[in-house]
């Protein structure tokens, strides 16, 4: 029983997250304070699902009445063929996150690039407009970004990547959508004195090496804007090499809350209490 029916009944919102490993997820516990904060009857589960099993997993959230789950690793890219419809960024970007279950119709969302840049404009760059950015990394979470990006008419973006090839890839794939280049990490020393943004987008840095830092200090203007992914450690060595550089810093914290916001926005027709979201990230981190 789903939707109107289900609220009829006057049964509890049923919402989750789908991934392998799961345990380590921190949504459970921001979007259960986000019904909360909301006053929504409801609960958020974590749900442990191999991949073998996704397909059975998805048909379970039409049967189980689920409104909506979100989706992580390994599952983003495979749960596509599952579902009866796949928003055109979430096509684009060939991931999704988050998936709205309207009276048994599953459509698929990412929320995760919208989230980013809504995080991004909100603390450190409030327009995005005729900015020159340079991305690091071309992986899952960096194309998320881009096709965001993007849409916010940056002068240019530029993905510079440990393998250039996938960069250049990427960079042919959305010609048309904006002035975008790829090439490799080893020409980023050439480029970092004419950018306004840094993004990281690359895992290095994270918890369980916090020493790395994606390039050398020395490279870093100063009074730019530098921005990471990664949220544990809250700041990585890249953001404090910026801090030392007077740059502008932002984490991967906003991000998150974000992305959540916008998917608890789709299931909820609410909008996202954010604020109680980040004080329960922040504090199940430590
Ligand atoms: P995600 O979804 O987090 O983006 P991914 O799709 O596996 O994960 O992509 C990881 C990205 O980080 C890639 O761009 C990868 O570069 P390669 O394409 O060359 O593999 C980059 N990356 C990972 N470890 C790196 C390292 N030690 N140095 C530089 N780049 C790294």
């Amino acid at each position: 029983v789903v939707g109107k029916e289900r609220e009829e009944l006057k049964l509890p919102l049923l919402l989750g997250v789908m991934g392998d490993p799961i345990i380590q997820s921190k949504s459970p516990s921001m979007h259960r304070a986000a019904l909360q904060a909301s006053g929504i009857e409801g609960t958020y589960v974590p749900l442990h699902v191999k991949g073998d099993r996704l397909e059975d997993a998805i048909k379970g959230v039409r049967a189980l009445g689920f409104r909506g789950v979100n989706v992580t690793v390994p599952h983003k890219v495979e749960v596509m063929k599952y579902l009866d419809e796949v928003d055109e960024g979430a096509r684009a970007i060939g991931a999704v996150n988050t998936i709205v279950n309207d009276g048994g119709v599953l459509k698929g969302y990412n929320t995760d690039g919208i989230g980013y840049i809504r995080s991004l404009k909100e603390q450190a760059a409030p327009d995005l407009a005729g900015k020159r950015v340079l991305v690091l990394g071309s992986g899952g979470a960096a194309r998320g970004i881009v096709y965001a990006l993007l849409q916010e008419s940056p002068a240019r973006v530029t993905v510079a990547n440990r393998t250039a090839e996938k960069a250049r890839e990427l960079a042919a794939e959305w010609s048309h959508l904006g002035a975008l280049k790829g090439c490799g990490m080893e020409e980023i020393g050439g480029l970092l004195p004419e950018i306004d943004i840094l993004i990281n987008t690359t895992s290095v840095g994270m918890y369980p090496h916090p020493g790395q830092t994606p390039l050398d200090e020395a490279l870093l203007p100063s009074g730019i804007v530098v921005s990471d992914l990664i949220y544990n450690p809250l700041r990585t060595e890249l953001l404090l090499q910026a801090e030392r550089k007077g740059c502008t810093i932002h984490n991967g914290i906003g991000m998150f809350v974000y992305q959540g916001g916008y998917a608890f926005e789709y299931w909820t027709g609410m909008p996202a209490p954010v604020d109680a979201m980040r004080a329960a990230v922040l504090s199940s981190l430590v």
